[in-house]
């Protein structure tokens, strides 16, 4: 959702400032500004769209001496929720006095309560936004003391933030606070960072602490002071991040997706590492905190997640059903809490967030907890807020995922669920011989997304001729139904062809009708079970005037012979083939978006972490 960036240290602020929104762009990018304390007054510069803009305005607009003298400030960069993208919609908010400041991640649900009763007080509002509702109340709170002024203003309101706060009547210090959306400090040498996620930190320290939950903290340039809500100490450890500022650039490629997409093998062989014991034919995953007696135990496990997460979920659960012979479903994590799920102590709730910060899978987390279940999560960035309140699960180790479409989190969290599923199975029914098959199979995995990034040139080549088409189909079998889901998702986000993908046998009970002369089908026709069955799907859709491209497997010249284009996946376990088939799928749509001239790695509308419900 947004991103939120406040320094405070030895360096000029603004600068900082600029270049950590710029991290952060990815995770919203429709708005942004900054304020700073300049000769005791509160400075802000605003701006819709990137921050490329805020950045001319403030050049425009500030005097030079405000990029050098202030050496502590606040920024936003925006996905709006309340009140379009517009500039006067931009974080950050002042109060009434105007010498209070506010930047915020999160939805505050009673914004128009507390408007009211601010607005019959006398405030005057400027905004659309529930943000300024938040300013204007801590600036109603305010007597003399900025920390006990938000604090007493969050005990108001109901919702989630992560803020950052700054006065110009409290010089040098900022006051930050979560409940709901994440905030990390960077611990540095005199200087500290506020941000929305460790990629703004990077540059400065790996030295974080993350917030809680109803954590409020008093920031310095050398302090940093954590309380409750109730103004009582709180200890937070300070945590070593595993990456570097690096990881966090585009390594000569044109995209952090292209980026993505290439680093799999290696993300692949992370996530792999250490995690397969091929003297007994399993998986290791220490981080699952569990004995066999306690996997023994399980009686079903539950998968949940949202967009791409939902569709590694949905492969997972094809794993551990044949593999385990347990009983897999996949909950969609924002309808999970309201449906009431009946789950109890002998579930495994499996929740899948590459970011950890998603509200709807977080709640879902909050209510598998609540209802006694075993719950774990399958996360990527370390510490991140589903990865604390899980408890337990597996890190990716994908590193920085920054372009906002998925890639290398969603082959790593299906490598990390074939894993799972080894686990299980060879707590039950799953023999040694057949548990070293496996593993060896997902030992080779990264080489066989080698093979298929090897198909980049032609895949490219490929891209051209399906670029000017406004809708696609995608379908496929078994576990490349889920494979199928996910290529057209790619392509939509991306790219914003209408894609859709469907179970091979679906077309016929209606999506059909919406095939034309030309239209895409991008079959998913992997010599799998089934496959003779898709071919025969694919024949349905050929009578109809469709233009095929098959994914199939190398040398299956039955399957090669009814398609029109092809892309050719190494023949590997029909689970295994998930991953090498995604990435082609990956590799298509980015050629494609990147031919139509889309803005790749932020698409419009969309945002890197939803931390919204
Ligand atoms: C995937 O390309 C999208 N960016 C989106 O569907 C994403 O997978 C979803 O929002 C879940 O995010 P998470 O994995 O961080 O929870």
């Amino acid at each position: 959702m947004c991103g939120i960036v406040g320094y405070i240290g030895k360096s000029a602020a603004p600068p900082i400032l600029i270049n950590g929104l710029r991290r952060l762009e990815y995770r919203g990018y429709d708005s942004a500004g900054m304020a700073i304390v300049d000769h005791g007054k509160i400075v802000v510069a605003k701006a819709a769209g990137k921050v490329a803009n805020l950045n001319d305005k403030a050049k425009a607009e500030w005097p030079a001496s405000r990029f050098t003298e202030s050496s502590y400030g606040i920024a936003h960069t925006r996905w709006a929720t309340h009140g379009p993208p517009t500039e006067v919609n931009a974080h950050p908010h002042l109060d009434q006095s105007g010498d209070i400041a506010v930047v915020h991640n999160g939805i505050i649900e009673n914004y128009r309560s507390l408007r009211a009763k601010l607005e019959a007080k006398g405030s005057k509002f400027v905004s659309e936004t529930d943000t300024e509702v938040l300013a204007h109340l801590i600036g109603d709170r305010y007597r003399g003391d900025l920390f006990q002024a938000v604090c007493d203003a969050l005990h108001q309101v109901e919702g989630t933030f992560g803020i950052a706060v700054i006065s110009a009547k409290e010089p040098g210090k900022i006051i930050t606070a979560r409940r709901g959306s994440p905030i990390v400090l960077g611990i540095a040498s005199g200087e500290t960072i506020v941000a929305s996620d460790a990629s703004a930190i990077l540059s400065h320290t790996q030295r974080v602490i993350y917030l809680d939950d109803n954590d409020i903290a008093l920031v310095t340039a050398d302090h940093v002071d954590i309380r409750d809500l109730n103004n009582v100490p709180v200890n937070r450890e300070i945590s070593e991040l595993e990456f570097d500022a690096g990881s966090a650039e585009k390594g000569g490629h044109e995209h952090f997706m292209l980026k993505e997409i290439f680093e799999q093998p290696d993300c692949l062989r992370n996530a792999i590492r250490g995690r397969l014991d091929f003297s007994i034919g399993s998986s290791v995953l220490s981080g699952m905190g569990t004995s066999p007696r306690d996997l023994a135990e399980i009686h079903r496990v539950v998968l949940v997640g949202c967009g791409t997460s939902l569709h590694s979920g949905l492969i997972g659960e094809y794993a551990i059903e044949d593999l385990a012979d347990t009983l897999a479903e996949v909950q969609q994590a924002a309808e999970f809490r309201y449906r009431n799920p009946i789950i109890g102590r002998n579930d495994l709730v499996l929740a899948i967030s590459q970011s950890g910060e998603t509200a709807d899978t977080l709640a879902a987390v909050r209510e598998a907890h609540q209802k006694g279940a075993f719950v774990m999560g399958l996360c990527n960035v370390v510490g991140s807020t589903i990865a604390r309140e899980t408890g337990r699960g597996i890190y990716l180790h994908a590193g920085p995922e920054i372009s906002v479409a998925s890639t290398k989190a969603f082959t790593s969290q299906v490598a990390v669920l074939l894993m799972i599923a080894l686990k299980l199975g060879r707590a039950r029914r799953f023999s040694r011989e057949d548990g070293l098959a496996f593993a060896l199979g997902i030992e080779s995995i990264p080489s066989l997304v080698e093979k298929v990034l090897e198909s980049n040139d032609k895949i490219a080549q490929l891209a051209e001729g399906y670029l000017h088409q406004q809708h696609a189909f995608f379908i496929g079998r078994g576990p490349m139904y889920p494979v199928a889901l996910e290529g057209a998702l790619k392509l939509k986000e991306i790219s914003y062809i209408h894609a859709e993908g469907y179970h091979a046998a679906e077309l016929k009970h209606g999506p059909i009708a919406l095939l034309e002369k030309g239209t895409p089908v991008i079959a998913l026709a992997n010599d799998i079970p089934g496959k003779d069955k898709t071919l025969g799907n694919i024949e349905e859709c050929k009578a109809r005037g469709a233009r095929i491209l098959g994914l199939i497997t190398e040398g299956d010249e039955e399957a090669a012979a009814v398609m029109d284009d092809i892309i050719t996946i190494p023949a590997c376990h029909p689970l295994i083939a998930t991953i090498p088939t995604a990435v082609a799928l990956q590799l298509f749509a980015y050629h494609i978006a990147r031919l139509r001239g889309c803005e790749i790695d932020q698409p419009r509308n969309l945002a890197k972490s939803v931390t919204v419900e």
